[in-house]
Parts: C-alpha cells; structure tokens; sequence
C-alpha cells in the first residue's frame, strides 16, 4: 500500500528551501514472518533526527502527567526494592520522563540524538549522552554506569529500524530481573479509527503485541505485561522481562488471542485499511472543497508530525488550508512539510477566529477543546478526521 510521495514529517522549512526539499515513496507492508505492519523504505536517520528536531515532549501538560504517573510506577514496582537501582531511557527527548527520577535522586540517563532537544534536558541537570542507541552504545554504557535495573523508551522504539540491533543492546544492558518498558501507537487503534496519520517517514513499525513478541524473543525477552494507554491516539505499553525471570501476566495471552482473532497477522486485514483510508481522504478532501466554495475560512490547528502524512496524502494545499496554528517556537514563521501551509502562532488563531479549525492533533483533543472554549462560543467549529470526517458536534 502507498501513500504516495511523502516529505520530512518534521521538516518544516523556509520558503528558500521548497526547491530542494527531499521526498520519499512512503509504501507500507506487514512482514510476513514477525507480523510488523511497517515501512518499506525510509530516509536515513540523519535527516530526521538532528540539532533542529522540531518535536518537544514537554509543551503538553497532558503528556507531562503521563510521565510523571508512569515514572511514579516504575519506582514503586521496580526501583524502590533495588539498592542504587538505575534506570535508562532510550529516546529521553527534552527530559519529560527523566525529569521525575531526576527529581526522586534515582540514578538515570537519557540516551537522545537530537542535540537540541538533549540540550534542553541536561540544562535541567538531567543525565543526558547526545547519540543513537545500538549495541555498541550499550556496552559503553554497562562500562561507565553498569546494568540497567529498568530500560524505557516512549514513541521511540517504533523509530528504530534496526531494531534487532537495539534489542540486543537492550538485553545486554539489562541486570538479570531487569525490564524494558516501552510505549509506541497500538496497531489496534491505527486499525480501528483508521488514523493512518501515525504512519510517517519516523513511525518506520506499528506494533502489535504479536509483533513485538517476536522481534524480542530471539534476544532472550518475552512479554510479560500489556497496558493500553491513550497517549498519541491511541498506544501500547509494553514490559518485558528475561524468559522465565518473571510472572506473565493474564492480559499478554488475552491481547496475543485478541489480535489473532482479529487476523493483524493476516494480509486481508489491511486491504480493508487502505479502502478505509482511501474513503478517509475523499471524505476530507470533499469536506473542505465544499466549505472553501462557500466562503469559510479553515484553518489547521496543530502542526504535528502525523499531519504532513494526511495533508500530503489528500493533497491539501494553502488554497483549502489558511494556515496551521502551532506554539511550536521553531516551527512558526515556517511552512508545513511538502504542501508549504504556513505555520503561524496561536495568537494569530486567538486574535481573529477561523470559520473552522481542522483539529490535527485529535490525540490531543481533550486537552485542546478546555483550552479552545472561547473558539467554539465564538461559533468556530472544529473538523475532525479521525475515527471519520466530520464536523464536531
Ligand atoms: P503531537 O500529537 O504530540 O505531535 P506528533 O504528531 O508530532 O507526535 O502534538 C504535538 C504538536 O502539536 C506540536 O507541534 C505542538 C502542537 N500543539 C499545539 O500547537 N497546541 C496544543 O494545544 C497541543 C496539545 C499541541
């Protein structure tokens, strides 16, 4: 299945660099001896994670009490009954999770690329090294700080290709009763809302508890807990332990039933994804070609990653789209990724109100609709596209 030519999903960029903007075929498959729903090809990490990565975890207050939550029973289930335990996070982003642990004077590390984003953590004093985690990077690890009592990693395992590669560091950071837990976007929800957003030039895997069974098993790790988190639309929590160390939970059996009886390792299951996604975009696209014609000003509010895959795919371009309003500084004064949309603040949102706001942080709708009252009561509307097109009631 294709999606068609698809840029940077957060390459935001000035208009002096529309010329020579690097583009990619994006196509998807499952493989056919792990069940992986994943990309076929992808650019090389280096022009995807860099000194200008343009994501930081910490600008939504939902997402820093997910952290502080999960951070908070990571320390009670697993570090609490360890001496001078240490825990290590793989992709720590601007510190959003370490910070916790940080602030509990529990040993840590962050392993981040981006230099820009790590920046922000070790301003805050939070144990950061700036590079990719792989096997050699493990084994420098276990030589400066030693074994990892616990090994995190959220929306990041689903960014690493070679991820056989990353298993095995993991295994062998990890002390002998040590875990892994890690979160990325459920292919259950992806499925289910048909929120074929999550797929961009980063998102390289989208697992199923099947999936990663399999990817980990040949490193020694099985699954030992499943828990099923909102976050990003929708996500997965998985822990493993070394086989045999630890009790399985119940819910590991009954997702791995679930997602069997579902056919997620069958090839049917996503030719129904791609009529689904097929309909999605001739239901946006015919949506907004209606409401232009008519005189409304839309505009999108949001520009995050999994738009540059919805806006590219249905081809919306700044004819049907004003502008993208987002409270990412390093985004603003930019244009969206492949469809050159402007991005802008969200005073300009705030000061003069849109017709209507095309809603493309919907994983994030709980927290926007309290902020955004005064938009609505305006008569604003928002138009959501995920698990349908619609205009929100
Ligand atoms: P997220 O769904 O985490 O993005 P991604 O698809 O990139 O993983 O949303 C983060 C982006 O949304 C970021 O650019 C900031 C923007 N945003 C707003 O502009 N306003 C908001 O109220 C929220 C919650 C996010």
């Amino acid at each position: 299945m294709s999606f068609g030519r698809q840029p940077i999903a957060n390459g935001f960029l000035s208009a002096s660099e529309f010329a020579d903007e690097y583009f990619f075929e994006m196509e998807v498959a499952i493989c056919e001896a792990c069940a992986t729903f994943q990309l076929i090809n992808q650019p090389d990490p280096e022009r995807m994670f860099h000194s200008n990565y343009a994501f930081f975890s910490s600008l939504s207050k939902h997402m820093q009490q997910h952290f502080k939550k999960w951070a908070d029973s990571v320390t009670e289930t697993f570090l609490r009954p360890v001496k001078d335990p240490l825990v290590i996070e793989i992709g720590s982003n601007d510190g959003i999770m370490l910070r916790n642990f940080k602030k509990a004077k529990i040993r840590h590390l962050g392993i981040e690329p981006s230099e820009n984003v790590a920046q922000i953590a070790l301003d805050q004093g939070i144990n950061t090294v700036c590079c990719f985690f792989n096997e050699q990077t493990a084994s420098e690890i276990i030589k400066s700080h030693g074994k990892a009592d616990v090994v995190l990693a959220a929306n990041v395992m689903c960014h690493i290709p070679n991820i056989q590669n990353v298993a095995q560091g993991i295994s062998k950071l990890l002390k002998e009763d040590g875990v892994l837990m890690f979160e990325d976007p459920y292919l259950g929800d992806m499925l289910n809302k048909t929120s074929y957003d999550q797929i961009y030039d980063e998102h390289v895997f989208i697992f199923s508890a099947i999936s990663v069974s399999e990817i980990f098993k040949p490193h020694g790790l099985e699954l030992i807990n499943v828990e099923p988190q909102i976050t990003h639309g929708g996500s997965m929590r998985y822990t493993f332990g070394r086989i045999g160390r630890h009790k399985v939970h119940p819910s590991v059996r009954n997702i791995i039933q679930k997602e069997k009886f579902s056919k997620f390792d069958q090839r049917s299951t996503f030719d129904s994804f791609k009529i689904n996604c097929e309909k999605s975009k001739s239901d946006l696209t015919a949506l907004l070609q209606s409401l232009t014609s008519k005189g409304k000003k839309i505009v999108g509010y949001a520009a995050t990653s999994k738009s540059s895959t919805v806006m590219n795919y249905c081809d919306i371009n700044s004819d049907l789209i004003a502008y993208i309003s987002d409270t990412t500084p390093i985004k603003i004064g930019k244009f969206s990724p492949g469809c050159h949309i402007p991005i802008v603040s969200h005073d300009e949102f705030s000061n003069s109100y849109p017709d209507y706001a095309l809603l493309l942080a919907w994983n994030h709708a709980t927290e926007i609709f309290e902020k955004e009252r005064s938009f609505y009561a305006s008569g604003g509307r928002w138009i959501s596209f995920v698990p349908k097109v619609e205009i929100l009631k």
